[in-house]
């Protein structure tokens, strides 16, 4: 491979550099605040990882930049609770699942306004209420379910087809997408990532104790580790990324990094 193109302008740099063997053109411009890298073979990135350390945020930014389709399959399970709480069924009542999978429809949209990516529960925006406590404390119980896992999966599966997607999850490489270029296992320890999830839910006008989202947290890690249908595990072909110590740019700089050697060798 051999760098073609080196190009510095007042504002923006960038570098092209040419694969003849695999005919892959990289691209990169480097903005003064923003970064975007065009690649023209499409990749699937699968990051997997126990819940609040980061995962979707990171996924969002680094589809942003790769410009790629960013796929939160945690809000899809998350939409699935809140369907079944609405609805007063339990996941655990075969009868009961056949109707909430029967009128369950999710889906994404763009907010034009904030330009981030909102989750729709049969045409109604529910991205504020997934998020709340009642939610989390009972997600995890719906996501044990094989044909609730069995519908969501394929679903998450036909989004992916076409490649150029960040999907974040706790299956998305050992089950969603098993032949995924680029594997991630995200993990924090667990006072970090309460401390991030109580910000994250004060700037939503929740208050909730450090104590209760720790509980909470190493809750659904044991159950999503432990369950038999899908449970969360560190494939032997996934990179491991702890970000107790990253800040938020530094992790989305690793994974940009591994992106590249994995597209361009
Ligand atoms: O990523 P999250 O915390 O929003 O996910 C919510 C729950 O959904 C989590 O406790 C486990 C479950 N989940 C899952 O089982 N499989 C996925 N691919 C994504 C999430």
């Amino acid at each position: 491979m051999a760098s073609v193109l080196y190009f510095l302008g007042k504002r923006i740099w960038g570098y092209l550099e040419l694969s003849t063997a695999k005919t892959t053109i990289f691209a990169q411009i480097l903005g003064s605040k923003t970064r975007q890298v065009f690649l023209m073979n499409k990749i699937v990135i699968a990051i997997d990882g126990y819940s609040g350390c980061g995962k979707s945020s990171t996924a969002k930014e680094v589809a942003k930049q790769l410009g790629y389709t960013f796929i939160d399959s945690g809000a899809m399970y998350r939409a699935t609770a809140l369907h079944f709480l609405n609805l007063n069924l339990s996941p655990l009542r075969p009868e009961d699942v056949e109707i909430g999978l029967r009128s369950l429809q999710i889906s994404f949209q763009l907010n034009p306004e904030t330009g981030k990516q909102e989750t729709y529960l049969n045409g109604v925006n529910v991205e504020k209420e997934i998020r709340t406590m009642r939610v989390s404390e009972r997600v995890s119980e719906v996501a044990t379910v094989k044909e609730i896992r069995a519908e969501l999966v394929a679903q998450q599966q036909q989004l992916g087809q076409k490649k150029g997607v960040v999907m974040d999850g706790r299956d998305i490489g050992s089950v969603v997408f098993p032949d995924a270029e680029l594997k991630l296992f995200m993990t924090a320890d667990v006072e970090t990532r309460a401390r991030r999830r109580q910000i994250e839910l004060q700037e939503k006008g929740e208050q909730v104790s450090l104590e209760e989202i720790k509980l909470n947290l190493e809750n659904r890690d044991q159950v999503d580790s432990n369950r038999s249908e899908s449970p969360l595990i560190k494939v032997a072909d996934a990179i491991e990324i702890d970000t107790s110590t990253l800040t938020f740019s530094q992790q989305v700089d690793q994974i940009l990094d591994l992106v590249k050697k994995v597209t361009i060798n």
